[in-house]
């Protein structure tokens, strides 16, 4: 039998990929179809909260402080369900909450913390005492990116393996960049990632295309990130941005993601790099364009968001997996 039920804690970070997982594996539990490698961010965070002990059936998912969508809901219960399905014993009702220290309607993906989050809270909470890989595989099956997030700084996770599990790549001071999350769009949400990388993988006819490019990125980042060529990552980390977007705008019909700031983003931030500011960007399923840097590009990069009317949240990378149990409950 496990210990009896338990309240615990959990703080993950989100994560923003230099080489991006865009695509599935054939079956079930995100496995990826393309390698990639992560930076998680210090300052931008989701908590969940999870005790397990409350009447069997009666599940309460907070999102926020609020009952969150009906998706959202059923998504978080199908995994806590998963991990009771872990349990060697009954644990019973489970109350969830989750909550995140930036704005929602930001836009921004939130669900690689979350989940990250809810794995590390609920298995603690059914007293599953899993090492960071088993962590990683759970939490990758709530959302692939989440597997992620269970690590700080640079964080790989591999397109091999039934069941692949993310792993660091680098700690936050092997090479210590900032980051600006420029928030371009807060218009109604996107397509999410989920249903966008399988519209692309059925339709884009760009896609085998992608998916020999992105293995190629991949270990062309690994290897800049390690010999801390700024030069190199940039580029290649745009590139591979560029390529994952262009199975969006060739997917029939069409994702096109991007708002008008993201466009200008996308044209500036590479002007002021061949000027020497050391910056570079990337953008996920969404509007928002992540811009990594070196300090001395700060001002310019404030300069230009000012310019183009576009607030932004600053971190650097970072953001280490925090957790504590809150006793019986
Ligand atoms: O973890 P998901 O299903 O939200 O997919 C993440 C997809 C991207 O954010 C676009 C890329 C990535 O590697 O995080």
């Amino acid at each position: 039998m496990s210990a009896g039920p338990r309240v615990a804690r959990a703080r993950a970070h989100t994560n923003i990929a230099l080489a991006k997982y865009w695509g599935k594996r054939e079956g079930a539990g995100n496995r990826p179809a393309t390698p990639s490698l992560s930076a998680g961010l210090a300052d931008l965070w989701v908590e969940a909260r999870v005790a397990f002990g409350g009447d069997e059936g009666a599940d309460r998912v907070t999102i926020d402080g609020e009952a969150g969508s009906e998706a959202e809901a059923s998504r978080v219960l199908a995994f806590v369900e998963h991990v009771r399905g872990l349990a060697r014993g009954p644990l019973g009702g489970a109350r969830v909450e989750t909550a995140m220290n930036f704005p929602r309607a930001a836009g921004l993906a939130s669900s690689a913390a979350a989940f990250a989050a809810l794995a590390t809270a609920s298995s603690d909470a059914a007293g599953l005492s899993l090492d960071a890989a088993a962590l990683s595989r759970l939490a990758r099956r709530g959302s692939g990116s989440a597997a992620r997030s269970l690590f700080e700084g640079y964080v790989e996770l591999p397109a091999v393996g039934d069941d692949p599990a993310a792993a660091p790549v680098a700690p936050a001071e092997h090479f210590p960049l900032r980051a600006a999350v420029a928030l371009c769009e807060r218009g109604p949400k996107d397509v999410p990632s989920r249903m966008g990388m399988a519209h692309c993988a059925a339709t884009s006819p760009w896609w085998e295309t992608w998916l020999d490019v992105a293995a190629r990125d991949y270990a062309g980042i690994r290897s800049a990130l390690l010999a801390r060529d700024l030069e190199r990552l940039a580029e290649l980390t745009e590139q591979n941005c560029l390529a994952m977007h262009a199975t969006a705008l060739t997917a029939r019909p069409p994702l096109v993601y991007w708002g008008p700031p993201t466009s200008a983003l996308i044209r500036a931030v590479p002007r002021l790099r061949a000027q020497g500011t050391p910056a570079f960007f990337t953008i996920d399923a969404g509007a928002n364009v992540v811009v990594f840097f070196e300090e001395p590009a700060r001002s310019a990069l404030a300069a230009l968001f000012d310019d183009l009317g576009v607030e932004a949240l600053w971190t650097r990378v970072g953001g280490a997996l925090e957790r504590e149990m809150e006793g019986e409950l």
